[in-house]
């Protein structure tokens, strides 16, 4: 059967219940209905026993921040280096948790040879013989794959398909490609379409919205087997979530039969207030918005944040703040204490 006439006939609720299994055993550990989970950066996962403790403690699922990009497992064309995922999944499963694949075709974190692909044939190959190999490899071991990150443009009002050399090449049809060969290396698997911005109450953010549920009904019309839409939520501390948008949005989501989830929670404060208290009150608020956002309308399949701790965070790269203060967007402090944020977290998701 066809997933849209599955979809048509058992209704919405059907999709519901198949996805509910997902992370089984992984949420069922922590007591509350959605799983929670964090990004792992490779090297302090080596080396630091307090960070590894901290997301045991913490985390029912895990994602490396990097090892499953292009740049990391495709050196050359030949290769395929699986020492940060097999490092993650040992960990993951040697703790009860499951593990999430990020990412199987984006823009970035590409590496110069794939860079160079020419032309219809030899694109769409690298790309199916890319993803038969690395999801069937974790097939039945990793029940989640961010299969397509960042599809949408982000260079003015007008949002359209993201250039890369996957959407040069082969044009949109780059995205059916990924899911279809995705679909079939692990036919369990949860496969998600992911990105940012989507969030926010701003002009450029609900454009974003908009492009993103036309680029789902085409993608449901041509039968493309995506599962979820993951929200990364890297959320601008300074600006407001539309949380009545974010909510009908999640609705016309659902409404097409799909999930969503949280992919890569943190909160962007560069433009926060120094002082401490202040902004990590913001920063919960945002999150709080956020989730509660969601929670109105349906249960994400999962929270994860991009980091656990201010420790290790990717913001600063990008996002340093003027005053040289260290940024803070993670659930946890630099020394493993709970913020405002966790808690935030936490009563969501059990609330849910
Ligand atoms: C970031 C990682 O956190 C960094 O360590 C790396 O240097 C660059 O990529 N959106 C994504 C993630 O989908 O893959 C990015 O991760 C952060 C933004």
């Amino acid at each position: 059967m066809r997933r849209r006439d599955f979809v048509t006939a058992a209704g919405a609720a059907g999709l519901a219940l198949w996805t509910r299994g997902l992370f089984e055993g992984a949420a069922a550990a922590s007591h509350s209905a959605i799983p929670f989970g964090a990004a792992v950066s490779d090297g302090p996962l080596q080396t630091d026993a307090a960070y590894q403790k901290a997301l045991i403690e913490h985390c029912q699922l895990l994602v490396g921040e990097g090892g499953l990009k292009w740049a990391d497992l495709r050196p050359s064309p030949s290769q395929y280096v699986y020492d940060q995922p097999d490092r993650l999944i040992a960990f993951a499963e040697a703790n009860g948790m499951k593990m999430r694949g990020h990412t199987l075709a984006w823009y970035a974190a590409m590496p110069d040879w794939a860079l160079q692909l020419k032309g219809e044939t030899e694109t769409s190959r690298e790309l199916m013989t890319h993803i038969e190999t690395v999801v069937g490899r974790y097939k039945g071991r990793i029940p989640s794959w961010d299969v397509v990150n960042e599809a949408l443009s982000d260079d003015g009002p007008r949002v359209g398909l993201r250039d890369s050399v996957w959407s040069a090449n082969l044009g949109e049809y780059y995205i059916d490609l990924a899911f279809h060969t995705a679909r079939a290396a692990d036919p369990a698997a949860q496969l998600v379409i992911n990105d940012y911005g989507l969030e926010a109450a701003t002009a450029k953010s609900s454009a974003r919205r908009r492009a993103m549920l036309d680029l789902l009904r085409r993608l449901r019309d041509r039968d493309v087997p995506v599962q979820a839409l993951g929200f990364q939520a890297h959320l601008p501390g300074n600006e407001e979530i539309d949380k009545d948008e974010v909510s009908r949005f999640v609705s016309d989501v659902k409404d097409m039969g799909l999930d969503v989830l949280v992919t890569e929670l943190d909160v962007i404060d560069d433009q926060l207030p120094a002082d401490i208290k202040e902004r990590d009150a913001i920063a919960a608020k945002r999150v709080g918005a956020l989730l509660g956002a969601i929670l109105d309308v349906t249960r994400p399949t999962a929270v994860v944040t991009w980091g656990i701790t201010d420790r290790y965070t990717w913001v600063p790269i990008w996002y340093k703040r003027a005053d040289g203060h260290a940024n803070r967007p993670l659930p946890l402090d630099e020394d493993y204490r709970e913020k405002p944020m966790m808690r935030t977290i936490k009563q969501a998701i059990a609330g849910a």
